[in-house]
């Protein structure tokens, strides 16, 4: 059977779908399974136990459907469960699979991006409250001077199709001015959260060209090859057949059409309960 090994791709919604795309495009052989949260998206006001519960449902879910490696393609759940997730859970559900985030592949990578040295990051508020971000830097490159903003209302004007309106847009050019503000040296933005690559066009013009803006799927989609290259065990117990599964717990017709909008292609998801 091909697709009973899937890599499982998490989000609490659309976002991961940004992540997805990417490590489909490295790993093209490799069948997935992606899930998002989608009836109680977005995540990213919500809190510390409710972030660790919903990511833990979701993470069981993806062992039950046979996956050895599941990936949090989510910021928020990356910075409020998967520590607790590796360090307890893993060991009492299964020690022999894996749950990776994308917050230290990110932070790996910033020091390599940065000339000025202050970096700016743009996240949901569970995200930038974690301090998350600043932490891993300090281990990767604790030269770096980070700036951090939250930006509420992001994902819930990218889940609502909302961010191209002016409206929309003015929030947007809004939070990306007051992260400038906070340091005017900032030569380098990385989207924390992986709803946003959706806005990167528009944050660009907001900061022109002189100021980087990073979205992590292709970040992740290389450390995550790097990854199996080097964990040749993992790498044998994926099943491949080049298949993509979609699962959300929202209707899937409505997931369906949001879904195809980010991966400009028509898909079909199962709808699912947890
Ligand atoms: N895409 C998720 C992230 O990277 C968050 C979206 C949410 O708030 O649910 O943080």
């Amino acid at each position: 059977m091909k697709n009973d090994f899937p890599i499982g791709i998490f989000d609490s919604g659309y976002g991961g779908l940004t992540v997805l795309s990417e490590i489909r495009k490295s790993l093209p052989n490799y069948d997935f399974i992606y899930f998002g949260d989608n009836a109680r998206a977005p995540y990213g006001n919500r809190s510390f136990e409710l972030v660790y519960d919903f990511t833990l449902e979701a993470v069981n879910y993806l062992f039950s459907q046979g996956c050895p490696l599941v990936i949090l393609a989510c910021n928020t759940a990356s910075a409020k469960a998967l520590r607790t997730i590796q360090q307890k859970d893993l060991e009492k559900i299964d020690p022999t699979k894996r749950v990776l985030g994308v917050i230290r592949p990110s932070a790996e990578e910033i020091g390599f991006l940065t000339g000025t040295k202050h970096v700016g990051i743009l996240g949901t508020i569970g995200t930038i409250q974690s301090d998350s971000y600043k932490i891993e830097l300090q281990k990767y490159a604790p030269e770096i001077i980070v700036s951090q903003h939250a930006c509420p209302m992001w994902v819930p004007l990218i889940e609502n199709d909302v961010h191209q309106t002016s409206a929309g847009k003015l929030f947007i050019e809004e939070d990306v001015r007051k992260l400038m503000l906070i340091d005017p040296k900032i030569d380098t933005i990385i989207l924390a959260c992986t709803h946003y690559p959706i806005l990167q066009e528009q944050i660009q013009k907001i900061v022109g060209e002189k100021v980087k803006v990073i979205s992590q799927g292709p970040i992740v989609a290389e450390k995550l090859s790097l990854y199996l290259e080097r964990n040749k065990d993992m790498e044998a117990r994926i099943s491949r057949g080049g298949t993509c599964s979609y699962r959300t717990t929202e209707n899937a017709i409505i997931f369906n059409k949001k879904a195809s909008q980010f991966l400009g292609e028509e898909i079909s998801a199962q709808q699912i309960e947890l």
